[in-house]
Protein backbone atom coordinates (compact mmCIF):
# COMPACT_ATOMS: atom_id res chain seq x y z
CA UNK A 1 0.00 0.00 0.00
CA UNK A 2 1.08 3.57 -0.30
CA UNK A 3 1.76 5.71 2.15
CA UNK A 4 0.26 9.54 1.37
CA UNK A 5 1.94 12.57 2.01
CA UNK A 6 -0.04 15.98 1.43
CA UNK A 7 1.99 18.76 0.12
CA UNK A 8 0.59 22.09 1.97
CA UNK A 9 2.72 24.15 -0.42
CA UNK A 10 -0.56 25.23 -2.51
CA UNK A 11 -2.49 26.68 0.50
CA UNK A 12 -3.90 29.78 1.18
CA UNK A 13 -2.86 31.36 4.70
CA UNK A 14 -6.95 32.41 5.18
CA UNK A 15 -7.90 28.88 4.45
CA UNK A 16 -4.86 26.98 6.23
CA UNK A 17 -5.96 25.76 9.64
CA UNK A 18 -9.32 24.22 8.26
CA UNK A 19 -7.17 22.78 5.53
CA UNK A 20 -4.93 21.13 7.87
CA UNK A 21 -7.75 19.97 10.24
CA UNK A 22 -9.77 18.61 7.22
CA UNK A 23 -6.57 16.49 6.07
CA UNK A 24 -5.33 15.19 9.22
CA UNK A 25 -9.42 13.80 9.03
CA UNK A 26 -8.57 12.39 5.67
CA UNK A 27 -5.74 10.39 7.74
CA UNK A 28 -2.94 11.43 5.85
CA UNK A 29 0.10 9.88 6.19
CA UNK A 30 2.43 12.86 6.63
CA UNK A 31 2.39 16.85 6.11
CA UNK A 32 4.71 17.28 3.31
CA UNK A 33 6.90 20.63 3.94
CA UNK A 34 8.54 22.16 0.78
CA UNK A 35 10.92 24.63 1.73
CA UNK A 36 12.49 26.49 -0.37
CA UNK A 37 14.92 29.41 -0.27
CA UNK A 38 14.92 31.41 -3.15
CA UNK A 39 18.11 30.15 -4.37
CA UNK A 40 18.40 26.89 -4.72
CA UNK A 41 14.99 27.31 -6.77
CA UNK A 42 13.08 30.84 -7.70
CA UNK A 43 10.65 30.44 -5.18
CA UNK A 44 11.11 31.55 -1.35
CA UNK A 45 8.40 29.87 0.63
CA UNK A 46 10.88 29.48 3.68
CA UNK A 47 8.62 31.99 6.13
CA UNK A 48 5.55 30.60 5.21
CA UNK A 49 6.44 26.43 5.66
CA UNK A 50 8.08 28.03 9.15
CA UNK A 51 4.59 29.35 10.27
CA UNK A 52 2.31 26.20 8.87
CA UNK A 53 4.52 23.90 10.33
CA UNK A 54 3.83 25.43 13.53
CA UNK A 55 0.34 25.39 12.94
CA UNK A 56 0.30 21.75 12.10
CA UNK A 57 2.02 20.88 15.51
CA UNK A 58 -0.36 22.42 17.47
CA UNK A 59 -2.97 20.42 16.01
CA UNK A 60 -2.29 17.20 15.46
CA UNK A 61 0.54 14.47 15.85
CA UNK A 62 0.76 13.71 11.69
CA UNK A 63 4.15 12.87 10.97
CA UNK A 64 6.13 15.68 9.21
CA UNK A 65 7.75 15.20 6.14
CA UNK A 66 10.27 17.77 5.33
CA UNK A 67 11.51 18.54 1.42
CA UNK A 68 14.14 21.23 1.93
CA UNK A 69 15.05 23.06 -1.65
CA UNK A 70 17.43 24.76 -0.52
CA UNK A 71 21.69 25.93 -0.67
CA UNK A 72 22.71 25.78 2.47
CA UNK A 73 21.32 22.79 4.12
CA UNK A 74 22.54 22.94 7.31
CA UNK A 75 20.64 25.96 8.44
CA UNK A 76 17.66 24.40 7.51
CA UNK A 77 18.17 21.54 8.96
CA UNK A 78 18.89 23.32 12.17
CA UNK A 79 15.43 25.23 11.21
CA UNK A 80 13.48 21.67 10.92
CA UNK A 81 15.03 19.55 13.67
CA UNK A 82 13.21 21.61 16.30
CA UNK A 83 9.72 20.39 15.06
CA UNK A 84 10.86 16.91 15.95
CA UNK A 85 9.68 15.90 11.87
CA UNK A 86 9.77 11.85 11.24
CA UNK A 87 12.23 12.86 8.28
CA UNK A 88 14.28 15.19 6.27
CA UNK A 89 14.70 15.47 3.21
CA UNK A 90 17.77 17.05 1.09
CA UNK A 91 18.86 17.69 -2.51
CA UNK A 92 21.94 15.96 -3.77
CA UNK A 93 22.30 18.58 -6.39
CA UNK A 94 22.18 21.58 -3.18
CA UNK A 95 26.04 20.34 -1.96
CA UNK A 96 29.33 20.26 -3.69
CA UNK A 97 30.54 17.28 -2.81
CA UNK A 98 30.34 13.61 -1.14
CA UNK A 99 32.21 14.57 2.01
CA UNK A 100 29.51 17.13 2.84
CA UNK A 101 26.55 15.40 1.85
CA UNK A 102 27.66 12.68 4.28
CA UNK A 103 28.15 14.93 7.00
CA UNK A 104 24.32 16.28 6.61
CA UNK A 105 23.57 12.58 6.58
CA UNK A 106 24.87 11.87 9.88
CA UNK A 107 24.04 15.01 11.73
CA UNK A 108 20.54 14.59 10.96
CA UNK A 109 20.52 11.06 11.85
CA UNK A 110 22.41 11.62 15.00
CA UNK A 111 19.56 13.84 15.93
CA UNK A 112 17.16 10.75 15.63
CA UNK A 113 15.49 11.79 12.37
CA UNK A 114 15.19 9.84 9.52
CA UNK A 115 17.20 10.96 6.64
CA UNK A 116 15.73 11.70 2.64
CA UNK A 117 17.96 12.54 -0.25
CA UNK A 118 16.20 14.27 -3.34
CA UNK A 119 17.23 14.20 -6.96
CA UNK A 120 15.86 16.10 -9.63
CA UNK A 121 14.75 15.01 -12.81
CA UNK A 122 17.61 15.13 -14.52
CA UNK A 123 20.39 14.04 -12.27
CA UNK A 124 20.87 10.01 -12.86
CA UNK A 125 20.76 7.70 -10.37
CA UNK A 126 23.97 6.31 -10.24
CA UNK A 127 25.45 9.25 -8.82
CA UNK A 128 23.47 8.46 -5.66
CA UNK A 129 23.89 4.63 -5.07
CA UNK A 130 26.93 4.99 -2.65
CA UNK A 131 24.67 7.08 -0.32
CA UNK A 132 21.95 4.75 -0.05
CA UNK A 133 22.97 1.90 2.63
CA UNK A 134 23.27 5.17 4.85
CA UNK A 135 19.94 7.23 4.14
CA UNK A 136 16.26 5.97 4.73
CA UNK A 137 14.72 7.31 1.75
CA UNK A 138 15.16 8.31 -1.56
CA UNK A 139 12.86 10.98 -3.42
CA UNK A 140 12.83 10.99 -6.68
CA UNK A 141 11.42 14.33 -8.11
CA UNK A 142 9.01 13.84 -10.54
CA UNK A 143 8.95 17.42 -11.41
CA UNK A 144 11.73 20.13 -11.76
CA UNK A 145 11.11 21.56 -8.14
CA UNK A 146 10.59 24.95 -7.30
CA UNK A 147 6.24 24.94 -7.73
CA UNK A 148 3.10 22.81 -7.58
CA UNK A 149 0.67 21.58 -9.76
CA UNK A 150 2.76 20.79 -12.64
CA UNK A 151 2.72 17.67 -14.67
CA UNK A 152 5.22 14.31 -13.85
CA UNK A 153 7.49 13.82 -15.93
CA UNK A 154 6.94 9.80 -17.04
CA UNK A 155 10.62 8.89 -17.54
CA UNK A 156 11.40 10.07 -13.62
CA UNK A 157 8.98 6.53 -13.02
CA UNK A 158 11.97 4.46 -15.05
CA UNK A 159 14.00 5.89 -12.28
CA UNK A 160 12.24 4.47 -9.78
CA UNK A 161 12.23 1.35 -11.32
CA UNK A 162 15.89 1.17 -11.73
CA UNK A 163 16.09 2.20 -7.70
CA UNK A 164 13.81 -0.74 -6.79
CA UNK A 165 15.61 -2.75 -8.86
CA UNK A 166 18.81 -2.10 -7.13
CA UNK A 167 18.03 -1.59 -3.48
CA UNK A 168 16.17 -5.03 -4.11
CA UNK A 169 19.82 -6.98 -5.73
CA UNK A 170 21.29 -5.05 -2.93
CA UNK A 171 19.33 -5.60 0.06
CA UNK A 172 18.61 -2.44 1.14
CA UNK A 173 15.75 -1.55 3.38
CA UNK A 174 14.97 1.67 2.23
CA UNK A 175 11.49 3.57 1.23
CA UNK A 176 11.06 5.26 -2.33
CA UNK A 177 9.17 8.49 -2.72
CA UNK A 178 7.99 10.33 -5.75
CA UNK A 179 7.07 14.06 -5.73
CA UNK A 180 5.37 16.47 -8.26
CA UNK A 181 2.26 16.24 -10.72
CA UNK A 182 0.89 13.10 -8.30
CA UNK A 183 -2.61 12.72 -9.51
CA UNK A 184 -5.60 9.92 -9.41
CA UNK A 185 -5.26 9.23 -13.21
CA UNK A 186 -1.57 8.22 -12.51
CA UNK A 187 -1.72 7.21 -9.32
CA UNK A 188 -2.02 3.44 -10.24
CA UNK A 189 1.25 3.77 -12.35
CA UNK A 190 3.01 5.23 -9.52
CA UNK A 191 2.39 2.23 -7.01
CA UNK A 192 3.27 -0.23 -9.97
CA UNK A 193 6.97 1.10 -10.73
CA UNK A 194 7.14 0.79 -6.80
CA UNK A 195 7.23 3.92 -4.62
CA UNK A 196 6.18 3.92 -0.91
CA UNK A 197 5.39 7.26 -0.11
CA UNK A 198 3.41 9.66 -2.77
CA UNK A 199 3.55 13.22 -2.43
CA UNK A 200 0.57 14.95 -3.80
CA UNK A 201 0.06 18.40 -3.90
CA UNK A 202 -2.53 19.68 -6.04
CA UNK A 203 -4.34 16.71 -6.14
CA UNK A 204 -5.89 16.79 -2.75
CA UNK A 205 -5.71 20.18 -1.82
CA UNK A 206 -7.93 21.42 -4.83
CA UNK A 207 -10.51 18.61 -4.48
CA UNK A 208 -13.66 19.34 -2.82
CA UNK A 209 -13.67 16.18 -0.52
CA UNK A 210 -10.67 15.33 1.20
CA UNK A 211 -11.86 12.39 2.99
CA UNK A 212 -12.76 10.23 -0.52
CA UNK A 213 -10.44 11.39 -2.65
CA UNK A 214 -7.42 10.44 0.19
CA UNK A 215 -9.57 6.74 -0.01
CA UNK A 216 -8.97 6.88 -3.74
CA UNK A 217 -5.54 7.61 -3.03
CA UNK A 218 -4.47 5.26 -0.71
CA UNK A 219 -6.98 2.21 -2.13
C1 LIG B 1 7.74 20.84 -6.02
C2 LIG B 1 7.38 20.34 -4.65
C3 LIG B 1 6.23 19.37 -4.61
C4 LIG B 1 4.99 19.74 -5.34
C5 LIG B 1 3.79 18.88 -5.08
O1 LIG B 1 8.89 21.60 -5.96
O2 LIG B 1 8.47 19.69 -4.05
O3 LIG B 1 6.03 18.89 -3.30
O4 LIG B 1 4.70 21.07 -5.21
O5 LIG B 1 2.67 19.47 -5.63
P1 LIG B 1 1.85 18.86 -6.88
O6 LIG B 1 1.31 17.54 -6.43
O7 LIG B 1 0.84 19.88 -7.15
O8 LIG B 1 2.83 18.68 -8.02
ZN1 LIG C 1 8.21 18.44 -2.19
Amino acid sequence: MVEISTSILSINKEESIKKFYDLEVAHTDYFHIDVMDGKFVQNNTSSIMQEYTNIIKQITNTPLDVHLMVEDVKKYVDEYLVFNPNRITFHYEALKNKEDIYKIIEYIKNSNVKVGLAINPITNVENIYEFLPYIHMILVMSVVPGKGGQKLIPETLDKVRKIKKYILENEIDMDIEIDGGVKLDNIDEVKNVGVDIAVVGSGIVSATNYVETMKKFKK
